[in-house]
């Protein structure tokens, strides 16, 4: 596959979440080529670091875990100056029932409610894109339960995955609409990358190994997995846009605009959801650069 041509980032600043693994890692590697400075913005500093030995470029490694609101809170308190990308990457999938640190159900706290509190935190700081990276399994519930988030006495780890993927691209969708509203020219945009060999899920017991290796089989490298993150990124794509492989059933191939389900773009939805997630995050769209 032809990769993207990504053009000259220098004097760009980008934070990719998740940065030391997965999608993340070529997501920061292709940034530093083009010459982004790149924060690796990861929970464990120590595998942030042995990662970032193979970012090309300018770069450096923070500590940011999204499973903890304080921890979100300090790495967009220390931010000083511009930041022109940030990507929204780092995820969990198929926990086990579990809680974020703030009390949150793992796969919509950390997945989603902490890049939301992320994103509201550093907006007033953000010169060009908020990419937030989804995935097809949003395809995997009808909509956002409001009711019962967290699932509680019916919890399912696909389910909950599914939601907190369909989140991400409401929450794209509600960013835009608010960024259109005051006249920013920042755009927010989703990506995700069919299906990639990484360290997604769970990775014990037989069932787990059998299904990774079948998934090895199907999938594509992360190289190309990190592909649609880069399109959103980097080319000039209306705000809003969803980027994903084009082939069979968006698993793999080229890089391209795709489509979403009608769940995901219910602007009703993705209204309610942000007023959720602002209540229970304690942040909000605010300042944003025009
Ligand atoms: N791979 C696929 O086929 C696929 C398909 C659809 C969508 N996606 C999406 O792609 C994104 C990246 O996943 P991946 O496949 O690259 O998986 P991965 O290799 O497991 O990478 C996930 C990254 O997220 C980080 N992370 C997890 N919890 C975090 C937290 N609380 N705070 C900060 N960072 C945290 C992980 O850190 P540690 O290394 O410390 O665990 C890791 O760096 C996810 O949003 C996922 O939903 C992946």
């Amino acid at each position: 596959m032809n990769a993207l041509q990504i053009p000259d980032l220098t004097g760009r600043t980008a934070v990719v979440t998740g940065a030391n693994s997965g999608i993340g890692l070529p997501t920061a590697r292709a940034l530093g080529r083009a010459g982004a400075h790149v924060v690796l913005a990861v929970r464990d500093l120590d595998k942030g670091k042995a990662a970032a030995t193979t970012v090309p470029g300018s770069h450096e490694v923070r500590r940011l875990d999204l499973a903890h609101l304080a921890s979100v809170r300090e790495f967009a308190a220390s931010w000083d100056g511009d930041l022109d990308l940030l990507i929204n990457n780092a995820g969990v999938m198929m926990a086990p029932e579990g809680r974020t640190k703030d009390g949150f159900e793992t796969h919509f706290g950390t997945n989603h409610l902490g890049h939301f509190a992320l994103t509201n935190l550093l907006l007033p700081h953000i010169t060009d894109r908020v990419v937030t990276v989804s995935a097809a399994a949003h395809r995997w519930v009808k909509g956002i339960d409001f009711d019962n988030l967290y699932l509680a006495g019916e919890y399912n780890p696909r389910r909950a995955y599914g939601q907190s993927k369909l989140a991400n691209l409401l929450f794209t969708l509600e960013l835009q609409r608010r960024l259109s509203d005051v006249g920013s020219r920042v755009r927010s945009l989703a990506a995700h990358p069919g299906l990639a060999v990484s360290n997604l899920g769970p990775r014990s017991g037989l069932g787990a190994q059998l299904g990774r290796m079948l998934f090895k089989i199907v999938a594509q490298d992360t190289e190309a997995g990190a592909q649609p993150t880069l399109l959103a990124a980097t080319q000039d794509v209306p705000g809003a846009s969803y980027a994903g492989p084009d082939g069979h059933s968006g698993m793999r191939g080229a890089p391209a605009l795709v489509g979403r389900t009608a769940a995901a773009s219910d602007p009703a939805a993705a209204k309610r959801l942000w007023a959720q997630s602002a209540e229970l995050t304690g942040t909000d769209f605010s300042g944003v650069p025009l």
